[in-house]
């Protein structure tokens, strides 16, 4: 088998995620090897709305809503060091959401909900039809993975795109990857690639490794082209959001299925999409006709990530973020990086 050449780390999956922990760990001064089975950015970093919203997403504790906090609070300075990196202007507003009830039921649930989140340090003000998260923010994943991927080239991360990894073999100080292109070893390795993680066979030297499964679940949305500045805070009704770009593109989304990895778009879900998003923003109705698209949440059983050393290998695992990828990627990235470097 051909030998790819080696980095000291390897990082397995070129989304946000695996982007982010690469371009830490190269500015450390480690040396990395990112896979991708297909391009870099191209899977749910390419296809997320990028809504960084614990406002939406948490209610009760967990390790994981405070997790999600302190990475919205990384955000901004994520977002300035990247762009200061590589140039490569990212589009993040702190733009807030509106939670909208529409029946005396909604609105005492989400009155529910404004206590809970209170508890967690998510604040939410009462505002005409609903609640109002003054913190809940958006960014343009798509920007963040071309900087991403810039300033990991700049750093010297070798890229390998198209590289399928079949199999991952580790020890407390070496990982060897079998790769659609070959092997490569280095002294350590990150298995961040979504959805498809779980499917990965991870040896140790007394056999295989049990790591948390993962599935897919797909989502849809759609993409209006409006007015810029045509829309304030993003919009929210349960499942239902509706989010407008600086430069003017507004998405609307969501649905959930369990369908396996299939790309074919299904009318009935946009159709019910853009019904439920005109409803939270009347103007989609005479929009020009959306475009559409969808992508694979990373789901683990537990529907948490899994993130952290694998026992006393030199393997980390960074997925599994379910629908908050874009959100975790900063911290994400602080954690594994600087468990990794301090080791
Ligand atoms: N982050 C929202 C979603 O996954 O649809």
């Amino acid at each position: 088998m051909k030998a790819l050449g080696g980095g000291d780390v390897i990082v397995v999956g070129g989304g946000i995620i695996g982007g982010s922990i690469a371009w830490r760990l190269a500015q450390a001064g480690a040396a990395v090897t990112l896979l991708d089975a297909s391009v870099f950015g191209g899977e749910a970093s390419w296809a997320g709305a990028g809504m960084l919203a614990p406002g939406g997403e948490f209610v009760s504790r967990s390790r994981w809503a405070e997790f999600a906090l302190e990475s919205r609070a990384l955000y901004p300075a994520f977002v300035a060091e990247l762009e200061g990196e590589t140039g490569v202007g990212i589009d993040y507003r702190r733009c807030g959401a509106v939670e909208i009830a529409r029946t005396e039921a909604e609105w005492q649930d989400l009155l529910a909900r404004r206590a809970a989140q209170a508890e967690l340090g998510i604040r939410a003000e009462v505002t005409v039809g609903g609640l109002y998260y003054p913190d809940d923010a958006l960014v343009d994943p798509r920007d963040v993975t071309r900087a991403l991927r810039c300033a990991c080239e700049k750093r010297g991360v070798r890229i390998n795109e198209q590289t399928r990894v079949m199999a991952v073999r580790v020890t407390a100080g070496r990982a060897d990857v079998e790769t659609s292109g070959g092997m490569l070893s280095g002294s350590a390795a990150v298995l961040a690639a979504g959805a498809w993680s779980g499917a990965i066979p991870v040896n140790g030297a007394d056999g295989q490794i049990a790591i948390p499964a993962t599935f897919p679940v797909r989502g849809h949305l759609l993409g209006y082209t409006l007015e810029p500045g045509s829309v304030g805070p993003i919009l929210r009704h349960g499942h239902t959001y509706v989010m407008h770009r600086s430069s003017g593109f507004t998405i609307a989304g969501t649905s959930s299925e369990q369908v396996g990895f299939n790309r074919e778009l299904d009318s009935q879900i946009v159709d019910d999409i853009h019904a439920r998003a005109a409803e939270l923003l009347p103007r989609l109705r005479s929009a020009p006709k959306p475009t559409a698209w969808l992508g694979f949440r990373p789901a683990t059983d537990d529907l948490a990530p899994a993130i952290g050393r694998l026992g006393d290998t030199c393997l980390w695992l960074a997925y599994g973020h379910y629908r908050n990828g874009i959100l975790l990627a900063p911290a994400t990235a602080a954690r594994v990086a600087g468990e990794m470097l301090a080791r």
